[in-house]
């Protein structure tokens, strides 16, 4: 029986390009996705996945993260004053989601290299890394499967999502072999951003993960890859290609709702899916939408 996942790794010291200039001066984990700055759904999924040891991987402006995840005595004083009971609930909420450690990456060297930031607080166990960039729906379980599938194989898990063959280039691609009578895969290798044509299947990463430790050492030795930057995706093809302790990676299609935030047009169409199904205002934006030509 191997050992059961509590901690969860969120990087969010990446340099947000996609996002300038929104993103000069702030965290793209900190852009509003209607009321609440992503990173903050990506943590109350970890916290109700049962992660309750939470690390954040920050970089430069790390204090809007630490701020938005702290107390905030004056402001929750007004609150108080004015009798704003909604408002202040909203505030405490971030703070009451438990305990955030953080950890600097002084440089921003890559998704790998900044997992391999964890890896004195994570220590010897599988860990779960979450993406700020993808939202997995709340009524959709996702990690919690994935979580599963680390147990029964005792090897690295990465999330799928079916594309169309025409987008994969703008991902990780997965060549895949099923698995008889289980509902994950045997992922036997990765390509990054392949062309349509290369493409080993219309499989996609997206941005969960549920790691041995045994990546860590595997990151220890990967070269820069892609844009200079120490890659995740060259560990786990490291992983998937290995043998013993640790190695084989696995894949959990996922075929809820995920709504993409990492480059501007799907931010946008992210926000508006999850403000229309709001109840204060969801109907109104729908109507105010359906008269908007431009
Ligand atoms: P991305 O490649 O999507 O983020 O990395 P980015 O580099 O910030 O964005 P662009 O491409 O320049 O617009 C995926 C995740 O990994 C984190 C990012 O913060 C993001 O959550 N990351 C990336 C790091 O923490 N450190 C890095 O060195 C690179």
């Amino acid at each position: 029986m191997g050992k059961s996942v509590r901690k969860a790794v969120i990087p969010a010291a990446g340099l947000g390009t996609r996002f300038l200039p929104a993103t000069k001066a702030m965290p793209k984990e900190m852009l509003p996705v209607v009321d609440a700055p992503a990173i903050q759904y990506v943590v109350e999924e970890a916290v109700s996945a049962g992660l309750d040891d939470v690390l954040m991987i920050t970089g430069r402006s790390k204090r809007a993260l630490e701020d938005h995840f702290d107390s905030a005595p004056a402001l929750e004083r007004t609150l108080e004053l004015k009798g704003d009971q909604a408002r202040l609930d909203s505030v405490q909420h971030a703070s009451g989601l438990g305990p955030i450690h953080y950890v600097r990456q002084g440089e921003p060297k890559g998704l790998g290299h900044a997992v391999l930031c964890g890896r004195q607080h994570v220590g010897d166990e599988p860990f779960a890394v979450l993406l700020g960039d993808d939202l997995i729906d709340e009524r959709d379980e996702l990690l919690t499967a994935m979580i599963d599938v680390q147990a029964k194989t005792g090897g690295s898990v990465i999330a799928l999502i079916e594309v169309e063959p025409a987008q994969i280039s703008a991902y990780g691609c997965a060549d895949i072999l099923a698995v008889e009578g289980e509902d994950y895969v045997r992922v036997n290798s990765l390509v990054e951003k392949p062309s349509v044509d290369e493409a080993p299947s219309n499989l996609a990463v997206i941005g969960r993960y549920v790691l041995h430790p045994a990546v860590f050492d595997v990151l220890e030795k990967t070269e820069p890859g892609r844009g200079g930057e120490i890659q995740l995706t060259d560990a786990l093809q490291t992983l998937a290609a290995g043998e013993g302790e640790g190695s084989g990676v696995y894949g959990v299609v996922f075929r809820g709702r995920r709504y993409d935030t990492g480059d501007k047009l799907s931010y946008l169409k992210a926000v508006i899916t999850l403000a229309s199904e709001r109840p204060e205002f969801g109907e109104d934006l729908k109507a105010w939408m359906k008269d908007f030509n431009g």
